[in-house]
């Protein structure tokens, strides 16, 4: 019909789902949004975007005024008038750590019977190593091509990355190149290099750098810890590390430790595939215990800094979520050191621009406040745990006046050291020389 492009199916509207609905929309293709929850539906008919990420309300509302963007309420509805329809479905970590995919394999069950002839079922989400030969068992159906198409998008940065992806990989499963092919297509416009493999090293590709990228971070944070023991300062480390080209110079800031929904889950994820193919994977397994030490290590800063005691010691925390640019707390590294801090006896107000009050669960140990500067009120210690721009510009003699200590522990090193001397405070970063 007259806005051409392709029929493409998005199942799931989450973070990846939306995303990829909203941008493939832009690219001039017709979409299809499905997903099982009425009340986001509604939400995003009335052009509302559910996530929070730069762009990403844009896409939805010119979507749904040029007619290339539409949403429905289940999978079905939105597959049967699809030539393409990607699942983008929630794999979380099960009970022994691999992934769950009971959504998935429900979902794919329940298109069996809806699928266009011919048409190409993706998956975006991240899978075990497998699954788009099992999703294609499942299906049945030899007229319909299955292929891995993995998402390499970051949180905070999603539309951008999507749209300026660092490469496109599309697996097939089976033998046909020709569903690949197609779904290389819906990518066109972009100026990227596009890897066409099978699917098995499509899903391997997508854990094996998620697990690669936390590697490197529990090898910096290592080394971070190193330099404070031997008086080197890591930021300079990095950059002379960064200059060789096989190393390069992203990826290489050290923290508390790295969280969010996908590298804690895939790791182990990765792990347990070693595992359940009678391997190991023990550097792997080093870099998961690694990030918990950590955990460990910024805790023992923070006891030494209130002069070896936490109990009752009040703690001002600067940012929850696990990393800037985001609201998610999922596996935040700030929520596992509270939760360590607070098992020691501590009291912490936690300030982050993103969380407005509690959050079940999660923050039921902190006691959410509206400013920094209240969280610092009458504490003990301050530390930054997330590199909110917008605590560099704290006026830190203000936080210095309203706090009963001096120390400031920042585990991003993200703020001015000299700053904080200037106000009376006493800094200590990561891997920073005293
Ligand atoms: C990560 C990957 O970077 C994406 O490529 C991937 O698509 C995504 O997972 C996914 O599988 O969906 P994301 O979880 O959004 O993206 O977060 P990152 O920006 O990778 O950060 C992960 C953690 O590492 C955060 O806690 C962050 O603070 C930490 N980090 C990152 C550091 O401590 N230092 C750094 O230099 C970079």
């Amino acid at each position: 019909d007259e806005l051409g492009g392709t029929r493409v199916a998005v199942i799931g509207a989450g973070y990846v789902g939306l995303t990829t609905a909203g941008c493939l929309a832009s690219l001039g293709h017709r979409v299809v949004c499905a997903d099982v929850d009425q009340e986001k539906v509604n939400a995003l008919r009335r052009g509302e975007a559910t996530i929070r990420e730069p762009g990403i309300c844009e896409l939805v509302v010119d979507g749904l005024a040029s007619g290339r963007l539409g949403f429905v309420l289940g999978a079905r509805a939105a597959a049967s008038e699809a030539d393409i329809v990607i699942l983008c479905l929630p794999t979380p970590m099960g009970a022994t750590g691999a992934a769950d995919l009971t959504t998935l394999e429900s979902v794919v069950t329940g298109l069996r019977d809806v699928l266009l002839p011919g048409c190409v079922v993706v998956n975006k989400s991240t899978v075990p190593v497998g699954t788009a030969c099992r999703v294609a068992d499942l299906l049945d159906r030899p007229d319909v091509s299955v292929v891995s198409n993995p998402e390499f998008l970051r949180e905070g940065s999603a539309v951008h990355d999507f749209l300026h992806p660092d490469r496109i990989v599309i697996g097939s499963a089976g033998h046909d190149l020709l569903g690949a092919e197609r779904v290389a297509g819906l990518y066109g416009k972009l100026d990227t290099p596009v890897l066409l493999t099978d699917s098995a090293s499509a899903e391997m590709i997508k854990y094996a750098a998620n697990c690669y990228l936390a590697t490197r971070l529990s090898f910096v944070n290592t080394v971070a810890e190193l330099c404070e023991y031997l008086e080197a300062n890591i930021d300079d480390v990095t950059r002379g590390m960064g200059y060789d080209a096989r190393i390069g110079t992203s990826f290489l800031r050290p923290g508390p430790g790295w969280g969010g929904s996908c590298l804690p889950k895939d790791t182990v994820a990765l792990l347990r595939c070693a595992e359940s193919v009678g391997s190991d994977f023990p550097l792997l397994r080093a870099a998961i215990d690694t990030n918990a030490r950590q955990h460990g290590l910024v805790v023992d800063k923070v006891r030494k800094a209130v002069g070896g005691d936490l109990a009752g010691a009040r703690i001002a925390l600067l940012g929850l979520t696990f990393k800037a640019g985001t609201d998610d707390l999922r596996d935040s590294p700030a929520l596992a050191i509270a939760e360590l801090l607070a098992a020691e006896g501590a009291e912490l107000l936690g300030y982050d621009p993103t969380v407005n009050g509690p959050v079940a669960g999660a923050t039921d140990r902190v006691r959410i406040m509206g400013t920094a500067y209240h969280a610092a009120s009458g504490a003990v210690a301050v530390m930054l745990l997330t590199e909110w721009p917008e605590f560099r510009a704290l006026d830190w003699a203000r936080i210095a006046g309203r706090l009963g200590g001096r120390a400031v522990i920042d585990t991003r090193n993200h703020l001015d050291p000299l700053t904080l001397h200037r106000a009376g405070l006493s800094y200590q970063g990561v891997g920073r020389p005293a």
